[in-house]
């Protein structure tokens, strides 16, 4: 390793992940373990913030989340990858965490207003859904970590969790070092129907899709809208699939697809064909090592507690300070 930064970051167990986690995220992760001291967990606790009603398949979505990211690249030799329930400390810390944080903090958080507002099929009037953040406070100091890589979505977090730092060291002493966001630019990730791609809104091509699953998705995918026949010349530069092609394609295959489109030799179907191989070329030996981990689940799962077992010498001695601070 060539500094001593710590990095830390964290999923949500809440699904299956798609191309918006592969580059959003983890081809973000891959290289970060490359240089730095890195820390990657399945958050399957803060899952149930959402699902605490039906958490039947947090565990299994967890374990296929963690196969996805190694078969994508991330190296359980290089990185510590572990789970948050398998680490107890980080319920210790959030409990002496949320003695500290002010309940006007958290309700000034912007993502808590809206999801209050925006989600409709679940209550997210609880104790654990106010205290969120704290919980994801408490995943990051615990391993006293300086950076943490996300999206810009998290800025608000990331800022209260500096705060609810700063306001411990003030209280106790300087346990922890104040850790910092790190956004790195990612990519933006489409969904078929143009949104930004997410579970949410049904649009996602999932990393374990099969190619039947991935050529199907691909025909229902929104393209230029002012390309009405075929005859049309096309607009790649406002046109979703094209967004997917800059993504994945080879630059030859972007060329190719822009000018055709352009001339309207090639029409959005075929041009959709083209881009359902990419995709599934993409796919193919990710998913092939997810098949193997997932068959192999006894050494996927004692990888998993090697981890968790890994992360828990460092939030150990994190608590042991914790508790001397307090006296
Ligand atoms: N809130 C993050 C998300 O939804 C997940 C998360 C939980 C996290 N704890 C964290 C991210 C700690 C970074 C650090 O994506």
């Amino acid at each position: 390793m060539s500094d001593s930064q710590i990095v830390l970051s964290g999923m949500r167990s809440t699904g299956k992940l798609h191309l918006g986690h592969l580059f959003g995220t983890l081809h973000n992760w891959v290289e970060l373990q490359e240089k730095h001291r890195c820390f990657f967990f399945a958050a399957d606790w803060h899952a149930l913030t959402s699902d605490y009603a039906d958490p039947s398949r947090v565990t299994e979505n967890t374990i296929e989340a963690l196969a996805d990211w190694i078969a994508a690249g991330i190296d359980p030799e290089k990185s510590v990858v572990f789970v948050q329930s398998m680490v107890p400390e980080h319920a210790e810390l959030h409990l002496i965490l949320s003695m500290i944080t002010p309940l006007g903090w958290l309700e000034r958080v912007p993502t808590y207003k809206d999801q209050l507002r925006e989600v409709e099929n679940r209550d997210l009037n609880t104790y654990g859904f106010l205290g969120y953040p704290v919980l994801q406070t408490a995943d990051i100091i615990l391993y006293r970590a300086n950076l943490v890589p996300v999206g810009e979505d998290q800025a608000s977090h990331l800022e209260l969790s500096r705060e609810i730092t700063r306001r411990f060291n003030g209280l106790y002493g300087d346990v922890f070092p104040e850790p910092r966001a790190l956004f790195t630019r990612t990519p933006k990730v489409p969904g078929l129907d143009g949104r930004k791609m997410s579970k949410s809104y049904d649009n996602a091509i999932n990393l374990s899709d099969a190619p039947a699953v991935v050529r199907q998705k691909c025909m229902t995918m929104f393209t230029d809208p002012t390309r009405v026949r075929k005859s049309d010349p096309g607009h790649p530069e406002s046109c979703n699939l094209f967004e997917f092609h800059k993504l994945l394609s080879p630059p030859d295959l972007q060329e190719r697809v822009a000018r055709d489109c352009r001339a309207a030799t090639i029409g959005c179907v075929e041009d959709k064909k083209l881009l359902a191989e990419e995709i599934i070329a993409l796919l193919e030996p990710i998913q092939s090592r997810r098949h193997e981990l997932l068959r192999e689940r006894g050494t996927l799962l004692q990888l998993l507690r090697d981890g968790s077992a890994r992360a828990r010498e460092r939030a150990q001695e994190t608590m042991a300070a914790v508790r001397g601070a307090l006296g």
